[in-house]
């Protein structure tokens, strides 16, 4: 049977020949036994977004429709567990998961790690974000905890800022991170119903709005993930001409 792992991919600097199962050790080409297997297209190059979160993708994937790649989502791994992410930074967790995700799949992987630093907080809740106050909690719970912790805090005191760091990373190998930030500052109310996450609650200056206020191309346009993004579709340019 043709292993259908793209000649490029088997080409990769550092990186074993094939792909393996890493439960059954059986090259993935040959449809493991244990049943993992993916629904790309072998010929193409297509790209891995690996993340769970809805608001990130519909950001990533909007990014991603002006470059020249087949885009997948998580769902085209069967039968794998999510990736670990006990790092203690944005960088180590965005590799960890871009390096988990991608021994299941034979073309690139993108894995996001992100969140929200506020100063009055020490850095909270940082790359606790998406755990923040439990892990079953709302977007909305999370931003209404924020602000009641900031009850006392004056405004220059609530700065804060995003952070994005976005991991590429093929056959278990991580190729190159990308990184963003944005400045701003915790409102006192929640504004504005675009975005997800903290958005309704961080103001950015510059504009007088929220980027829970803002299109999702005006958010994209100067967010920490736009920077991010438009960093790796210039290394991506780069590396294919
Ligand atoms: P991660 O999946 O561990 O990277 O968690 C990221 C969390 O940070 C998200 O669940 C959001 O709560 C928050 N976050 C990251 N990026 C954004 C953003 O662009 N807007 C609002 N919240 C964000």
């Amino acid at each position: 049977m043709r292993c259908w792992v793209p000649s490029t991919l088997r080409r990769a600097r550092d990186s074993p020949p094939y792909l393996f199962c890493p439960s059954c050790r059986l090259p993935l080409g040959m449809r493991a036994p244990c049943g993992l297997k993916t629904s790309m297209n072998p010929d193409s190059e297509t790209l891995l977004v690996a993340t769970f979160n809805p608001g990130k993708l519909r950001e990533i994937q909007a990014y991603l429709a002006s470059l020249p790649l087949q885009v997948a989502g998580l769902q085209s791994l069967s039968d794998v567990r999510p990736s670990p992410e006990d790092g203690d930074t944005f960088e180590q967790n965005a590799r960890q998961k871009a390096t988990y995700y991608s021994r299941f799949f034979p073309g690139s992987t993108l894995a996001d790690d992100s969140g929200l630093a506020v100063d009055a907080l020490d850095g909270e809740p940082g790359t606790y974000s998406a755990r923040y106050v439990s892990p079953s909690a709302s977007d909305e719970q999370r931003c209404r905890q924020i602000l009641k912790r900031l009850e006392n805090v004056a405004t220059p005191g609530r700065t804060a800022r995003f952070f994005c760091c976005l991991a590429l990373a093929r056959q278990g190998y991580v190729i190159q991170v990308f990184t963003g930030a944005i400045e701003g500052e915790i409102t006192y109310e929640l504004r504005g119903a675009n975005g997800f996450g903290y958005d309704p609650i961080f103001l950015v200056p510059r504009l007088n709005r929220t980027l829970g206020e803002l299109s999702a191309a005006e958010k994209l346009d100067i967010s920490h993930r736009g920077q991010a993004l438009r960093k790796m579709g210039e290394y991506l340019r780069q590396e294919s001409g």
